[in-house]
This record gives structure tokens, sequence and C-alpha cells, in this order.
């Protein structure tokens, strides 16, 4: 594991135009993955602002990703949504990646909900499940942590674990529990990886989430999260995948995930 240095004036950079921007003052802060961009258009009074006008905010190629900030009101609170994040496998480096859920903590976050789009190693659920993120395991080799700071031993918070559950049941939508792996990609696995990632106690593979989880918690915010299962892991599903079945899966369970993510809101600022 590389660790980063200690000084990172970019976070700083991001965190200045983030306040130019009046971003500040929100509840929560919500990372959305692949094709879940949707969540988006339930704020009122909101605003969006391109990465491109921000000093320092990477932009991803990736299809699906937005790519901009919109901040607004939902369910009476304040909150800050990523439409759009950066990944390993696109070249960027852990401090890059991460660089985003850190000005974040410094602009005041206290409360990270991540989103992904993943792969599910459960033959009983199908494309279109909802995972909460129980626990992590990161297979990137990747630390995003500089070496003076301390990873917490439990990144993913359970008090606001409950409360995305409780979002569930109001929301009147079916919420699965399991653990993330976070592989580097970008090829999707193999079957034998799958079985083994299985064996390893994963539910849900993917390529994003665990070092902003990392992050997140090491600069002093709480930090929950939800999968979408877009697809059956390779093995588990007999078709191969592809990256616009990925971003289709999202699209068609963008209501139902939208709906917890509202719903849950108050239960999670209630927690915190
Ligand atoms: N594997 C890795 N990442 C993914 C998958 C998958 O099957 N589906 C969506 N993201």
């Amino acid at each position: 594991m590389s660790a980063i240095a200690a000084h990172d004036p970019s976070v700083e950079r991001l965190a200045r135009s983030l306040s130019e921007h009046e971003v500040r003052d929100f509840d929560a802060v919500f990372v959305l993955g692949s094709g879940l961009g949707s969540f988006a258009e339930r704020l009122s009074d909101a605003r969006a602002i391109p990465y491109a006008a921000l000093d320092g905010m990477p932009q991803s190629r990736v299809a699906g990703h937005a790519g901009r900030l919109v901040l607004g009101e939902l369910a009476g609170r304040r909150v800050l949504v990523q439409q759009g994040r950066v990944h390993l496998y696109e070249g960027w480096s852990p401090r890059e990646v991460t660089r985003a859920v850190r000005a974040f903590c410094r602009s005041g976050a206290k409360l990270v909900v991540l989103t992904n789009a993943a792969g599910g190693l459960r033959r009983e659920w199908p494309a279109g499940t909802l995972m909460r993120i129980r626990d992590h395991v990161s297979l990137q080799g990747r630390a995003p942590l500089a070496t003076h700071e301390r990873g917490a031993a439990r990144v993913w918070d359970e008090a606001l674990g409950a409360a995305l559950e409780l979002g569930a049941r109001d929301a009147g939508v079916a919420l699965e529990a399991g653990v993330y792996a976070a592989l580097l990609g970008p090829s999707y696995e193999t079957p034998a990886e799958i079985r083994w990632l299985a064996g390893a106690g994963a539910d849900a593979v993917g390529m994003s989430t665990a070092l902003e989880a990392v992050a997140a918690r090491a600069s002093g915010a709480r930090v929950c999260g939800i999968s979408l299962i877009t697809n059956q892991a390779a093995g588990i599903s007999p078709t191969p995948l592809a990256h616009e079945e990925v971003v289709a899966a999202g699209a068609a369970a963008a209501e139902r995930f939208s709906a917890v993510l509202e719903r849950a809101l108050p239960h999670l600022c209630a927690a915190r």
C-alpha cells in the first residue's frame, strides 16, 4: 500500500473554490454513481455548478457521469449532490479520487452518502436490487490517507445504515445489506475472481467508493452508502456484461433509488 504525502494544497484550493461558489451550510452530501444522477432532479431551489467552474475538481470522462455539483433543498434540508466521480482506472491518483470528498469535509460536511453501480454476487439478487453498504473490502491496492492520518477501524456507520433502512421502509422499497468489494478495474471480473470474492465475503463488486469512504471518515465525516446492483457479476449471470447495461439498469431503478435516499434524509439527519 502506498500512502500519500501529508499536505495536499489542492484540497484547500478546491475548498476555497467551493466557498467562492457559496457551497456551504449543507446537511448532507450525496455522491452519485454511474447512471444514478437523476436523484438531483428531486432538489428544489437547485443550483448546478459544473466541475469545470471549480478550481481543481477532477472530471470523469466515463459515460453516465454528468460532472457537476447540485446544491438545493430536499425534505426540508440543504443537500449537496456530486453528480459524477473519478476513478483510479481512469488514471487518477488516490489523492485525486478523494479530493472532492475531502474538500466537502473541509467545507463542513459531516454526513456523506456514497452510492455506486455494482455487480451482484448473490444469485437471489436480480439486477435492480438495492444494497446498503455494511462494510467494504478494498482490493484496489492503493491507500487514500497520508501517513499522519488515522484511518477508522469502522468506516461504515451503523446508525446511518439503520437510517437508510428506515428510509427504504418509508419509501416501500426493499433494501438489502452487504459487503462491497472495490477492485481497480476497468475490466469486469472473471468468473474465477467472482468465486474468490464470494469466498472473501463480498456481496457486491465495483470500482469506486472505498477510497472516498476511508478519506471522508478520516476527515471526520460519518459515512453510509447504497450500491445499486445493475447486473449479476461474471459467472453468476450467463450473459457477458457491458457498461451500457450498467447505465440502463441505473436508469430503470432510478425512481426507487432516489425515493429511498429522499425518505432516508430526515432519518440520517436525526441519527447524526
Ligand atoms: N463489476 C465491477 N463493477 C461493476 C459491475 C461489475 O459487475 N457492475 C457495475 N459496476
